[in-house]
């Protein structure tokens, strides 16, 4: 039988009890599989390999090693939240690598977006190779791979993967979701008990806010992205929205247009909101935020995202636009 390919008879897993059994099977056969060897995780904080280092937790504990690679391009909160959900609540052997002087020191000066994708990409395989050969006796690599990575093994999710894995690293895969579809790896996130807002999170580029600030990235308006997009989700989360909108995000230029501060005409940076509605990523339609809600995003976003005087707001289906910038 080809163990990746899903059988016609699988029951789709749409409750807690379906999880629950699917979590039990699988902590059976991790431990069958993997017996008292250690087992490696490039944990990024998606809800892949978040549910995958939940699962394994369970079944080995400390014998799982994960590390977080923090490459400077997440969002706001998020290597705490790893740091808090893994290490500090379930105990986990966690190493967590401060990359982001590394990654935006190389990064400096690439505006091609292509180039800016493989050099993270590359740069992170090879951040997470040098942790791998530090650590003695790993026998495993876990990967958070889903079934529809399998399917499109050639299509989008493979060309755009950040997280590729070093293939000189011999190491035999634990692939425990690599049969079910993200509805039901969310599932059994909830089941595993993973916080909603790690198991609900909205699809995030691997290259991260790398491809939401446009052109050569600078600590400047990296950070005003980082924080643009911070506001953007909370108040997306107060309004209701979160969950109910596919993707939602700001991505900033690299050009500046002159405003008012203080009585003074400034030179700063503007910030984009695209919310975006899809099934498959290959079309996309506009969410019509509210305008009150806009007018918030406005006001909060020019008064406390330090450099940016104005916001603007992306109604660009796809086509013709993409749904990120670059
Ligand atoms: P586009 O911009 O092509 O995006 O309409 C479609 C979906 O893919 C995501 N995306 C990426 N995901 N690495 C990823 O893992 C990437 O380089 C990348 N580029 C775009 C995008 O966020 C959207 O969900």
């Amino acid at each position: 039988m080809d163990s990746n390919k899903r059988p016609d008879d699988m029951v789709r897993i749409t409750t807690k009890e379906l999880a629950d059994t699917f979590i039990a099977e699988q902590i059976a056969a991790i431990q069958a599989q993997v017996g008292d060897k250690k087992v490696l995780l490039a944990l990024s904080g998606g809800v892949d390999s978040s549910v995958v280092a939940a699962l394994l937790i369970k079944a080995i504990g400390k014998q799982l090693v994960c590390v977080h690679v923090n490459h400077g391009l997440l969002r706001k909160g998020e290597p705490e939240q790893v740091i808090r959900v893994f290490k500090d609540e379930m105990d986990a052997n966690l190493i967590y690598v401060d990359a982001v002087d590394r990654f935006l020191d190389i990064l400096a000066g690439v505006s091609d977006p292509e180039k800016k994708r493989k050099i993270i990409g590359a740069e992170f395989i090879k951040v997470f190779e040098e942790e791998a050969r530090k650590l003695d006796g790993i026998s495993y690599l876990a990967q958070g791979t889903i079934y529809p990575d399998i399917l499109e093994s050639v299509g989008v999710k493979a060309h755009h993967n950040v997280g590729g894995l070093p293939e000189d690293l011999k190491f035999e895969l634990v692939e425990p979701v690599k049969l079910l579809f993200k509805d039901e790896v969310r599932v059994v996130g909830s089941a595993l008990g993973l916080p909603d807002a790690m198991v609900n999170r909205q699809p995030f580029p691997g290259p991260g806010l790398g491809v939401r600030c446009l052109g050569a990235i600078t600590r400047d308006r990296l950070e005003a992205v980082r924080e643009a997009d911070a506001i953007l989700r909370e108040e997306f989360a107060h309004a209701g929205l979160e969950g109910k909108v596919w993707q939602y995000f700001t991505s900033i230029p690299d050009f500046k247009s002159v405003g008012i501060r203080n009585k003074k005409r400034v030179d700063e940076w503007c910030v984009i909101i695209r919310a975006v509605n899809t099934t498959d990523a290959l079309s996309a339609t506009i969410e019509e935020i509210p305008y009150p809600l806009l007018k918030k995003l406005v006001e909060r976003i020019t008064s406390e995202v330090k450099g940016v005087n104005r916001v603007l707001y992306d109604l660009t289906t796809k086509p013709t636009g993409t749904i990120e910038w670059e």
